[in-house]
C-alpha cells in the first residue's frame, strides 16, 4: 500500500522537537495566539520575504481578512479562477463580494493573464491569482493589469508555501498573501490554521484586530470582529516544522523530477514547471483522458491517489446562482476532468515512486 500522504511518517521524523514544543505550550499555558505564534509569526514572513504575517486559525479565515482589510464588500466584484478548491470563492462571498471566474492557463493550471482584462467592470476591486498545486501563477502581467486599473492583488497561496516566481516567494508579491496550514498542506498544522502576509503596515493592523473580535486592546473593540485567532499549540508547531520546510521541499522537487523522467512518453502528462517558477509540488497531478481507468489501475494496487479537483467551482450546485454554465471556462473543465494527483510527501521513497510509476506504464493508458 502507499498511501496519498503520511503525516505520521512525518511526524516520527522530528517527534522529539515537535512533542518538546507541545510540552512547552502545556508549561506556558499560553493556549490562544501567545509568544509562540509571535515567534512563529516573524519566522514566516521572513520566509515569505514579506514584512508581516499575521496567525489565524485557517487558510479561508486568511482569505476572509484580506478582503475585509483592503475594504472589500457587498457591491465590489474580485477577478479569480474557478480550478480551486472552493475555498477561494467562498472567502470572496463571505466579504459580500461576488466572485467573477477566469479561465486558467491549460499548463500552469494557473489564472490565465491573458482573460484578465475583458472581466474588469467598473465593480472590479480585486484579482486573486490561485497558485495552485504549489506552482505560482504568471505574476508580472497579473501585478501590470492590477496597476494600471488600479485594481489590488490578494494572492491565494494556501498551497504555495515556498514557492517562487523568478526567485520571489508566494504571497509578497501581491498586496496580500493567503496561507493555509492544513496539516496536508507542505506547512501542516496539526490542527486548523492559516496566515496573512503583507508589507502593508495598515494592512497588518487591521487584520489583527479583526481575527481578535475587533479589538485593539482587551474590550476597546474599534472593528466589528471574528474569532479568527491561531492556537498556540499550533503556532510552536509550525516554528518547528518551518525549520525542515526547505528539506522537504527540496525533497517534493526531486520526487517530482523522478516521477518526470519515469513517466515520460508513459501515456500520461506530466506537471509542467513554468519557466518563472519554483514549483513545490504541493499536488503532483498528471493528466489523462482515461482517467477512471488509471484510477483503477492504481487503486487495485494498492497505490491512493487523488483529484484535485473534479469539479470547477462554476459547476458546483452551491454557486449555481453565479449564473455560470458548461463550456465557460474550457480549459477549467477539461483539466477538471483529467487532472489525477499521485503520492506526494518528503517521505515517500526513490522505489515507491518507481511503484507507482511502473504501474501507471502497466497501465497501458
Ligand atoms: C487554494 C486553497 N485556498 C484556500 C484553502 C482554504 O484553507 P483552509 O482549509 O485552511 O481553510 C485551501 C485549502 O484547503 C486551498 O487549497
Amino acid at each position: 500500500m502507499i498511501p496519498f500522504v503520511d503525516l505520521k511518517a512525518q511526524y516520527h521524523s522530528i517527534k522529539g522537537e515537535i512533542d518538546s514544543a507541545i510540552q512547552n505550550i502545556l508549561e506556558s499555558s499560553q493556549f490562544i495566539l501567545g509568544k509562540e505564534v509571535a515567534a512563529f509569526e516573524d519566522d514566516f514572513a521572513a520566509y515569505c520575504q514579506a514584512r508581516y504575517a499575521i496567525g489565524v486559525n485557517s487558510g479561508t479565515s486568511a482569505l476572509h481578512l484580506a478582503l475585509l482589510a483592503a475594504g472589500i464588500g457587498p457591491g465590489d466584484e474580485v477577478i479569480t479562477v474557478s480550478m480551486t478548491f472552493v475555498a477561494t470563492v467562498a472567502a470572496i462571498i463571505y466579504s459580500g463580494a461576488k466572485p467573477v471566474f477566469i479561465d486558467v492557463d491549460p499548463l500552469s493550471y494557473c489564472m490565465d493573464p491573458g482573460k484578465i482584462e475583458a472581466a474588469i467592470t467598473k465593480q472590479t476591486k480585486a484579482i486573486m491569482p490561485v497558485h495552485l498545486y504549489g506552482q505560482m501563477a504568471d505574476m508580472d502581467p497579473i501585478l501590470e493589469i492590477a496597476k494600471r486599473h488600479n485594481l489590488l492583488v490578494i494572492e491565494d497561496a494556501a498551497q504555495a508555501h515556498g514557492a517562487e516566481y523568478k526567485g520571489r516567494r508566494a504571497g509578497s508579491l501581491g498586496d496580500l498573501g493567503c496561507y493555509s496550514f492544513y496539516p496536508g498542506k507542505n506547512l501542516g498544522a496539526y490542527g486548523e490554521g492559516g496566515a496573512v502576509v503583507t508589507n502593508n503596515p495598515e494592512y497588518n493592523r487591521t487584520i489583527r484586530m479583526l481575527r481578535d473580535w475587533g479589538a485593539e486592546n482587551k474590550y476597546q473593540h474599534v472593528l466589528k470582529g471574528y474569532n479568527y485567532r491561531m492556537e498556540g499549540m499550533q503556532g510552536a508547531i509550525l516554528r518547528v516544522k518551518l525549520r525542515h520546510l526547505e528539506s522537504w521541499t527540496e525533497a517534493r522537487r526531486a520526487h517530482a523530477r523522478q516521477y518526470n523522467q519515469a513517466l515520460a512518453n508513459s501515456g500520461v502528462k506530466t506537471p509542467e514547471e513554468m519557466p518563472y517558477a519554483r514549483h513545490v509540488y504541493h499536488v503532483y497531478a498528471v493528466r489523462t483522458g482515461r482517467r477512471a481507468e488509471l484510477q483503477q489501475a492504481l487503486q487495485a494496487q494498492g497505490i491512493q491517489n487523488g483529484i484535485h479537483y473534479p469539479f470547477p467551482v462554476h459547476l458546483m450546485p452551491a454557486y449555481s446562482d453565479l449564473g455560470y454554465k458548461q463550456s465557460d471556462f474550457p480549459h477549467s473543465e477539461q483539466a477538471a476532468n483529467e487532472v489525477l494527483s499521485l503520492p506526494i510527501y518528503a517521505e515517500l521513497t526513490k522505489d515507491q515512486i518507481q511503484d507507482v510509476s511502473r504501474a501507471i506504464r502497466e497501465s497501458a493508458i
